[in-house]
């Protein structure tokens, strides 16, 4: 792997292929031991966790049902603040083990906003799974159940994350250089 640029800015190699491979499917197997007979609804927000919403699909052996919805807090490498509501639930989540696919948590406000609006729904189990997740960053309490790789507080592009909308398009994930 070498360097790559996104727009106006250069990233380093930082996670590969296989380590993420790897890792997504110690969680999958975790989630299959506990969701047995549970028929998991899995709640993937779109864009960044795409891919990996579907590699972790891939791995989840028990029935489960996946949706996509779609919310965004962020512009550029700094977060606005500012939480879009979710567009494109339209499953009944009513009694249902939902399980909450994010790409990155960072601040955790994304999540810390929209989970009050699912939980109105009383669903019978909420729990949240990351591929990522920046600690020193996350200034919003959360409980974070099923994380691949937790991160220093440095942005990141590739597997489906995104600088202004570019970079999605890498096996791995590359961090910002300097
Ligand atoms: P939070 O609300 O601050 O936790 O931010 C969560 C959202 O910000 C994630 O779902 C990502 O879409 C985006 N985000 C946070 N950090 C990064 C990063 O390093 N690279 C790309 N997107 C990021
Ligand atoms: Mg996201």
């Amino acid at each position: 792997m070498s360097e790559l640029k996104v727009l106006d800015k250069v990233f380093v190699p930082f996670i590969s292929q296989e380590t993420l491979q790897e890792k997504i499917k110690e969680i999958a197997q975790t989630i299959n031991k506990e969701y047995a007979g549970k028929k998991p609804l899995f709640v993937a927000i779109l864009n960044g966790s795409f891919m990996f919403a579907a590699d972790l699909f891939k791995e989840i052996t028990v029935d489960a049902e996946i949706c996509f919805i779609k919310l965004a807090s962020y512009k550029g490498t700094q977060s606005t603040g500012h939480v879009i509501t979710s567009i494109g639930l339209d499953s009944n989540i009513n009694d249902r083990h939902v399980i909450v696919v994010e790409d990155i948590i960072d601040t955790g406000k994304t999540l810390h906003s929209f989970l009050p609006q699912l939980e109105v729904q009383q669903p019978a189990s909420l729990k949240i799974a990351t591929l990522l997740h920046k600690p020193e960053a996350t200034v919003y309490p959360l409980q974070i159940d099923y994380c691949c790789i937790s991160i220093p507080n440095k942005f990141v592009v590739g597997y489906g994350l995104d600088y202004d909308g570019f970079g999605r398009n890498n096996k791995e994930i590359y961090q910002l250089k300097g």
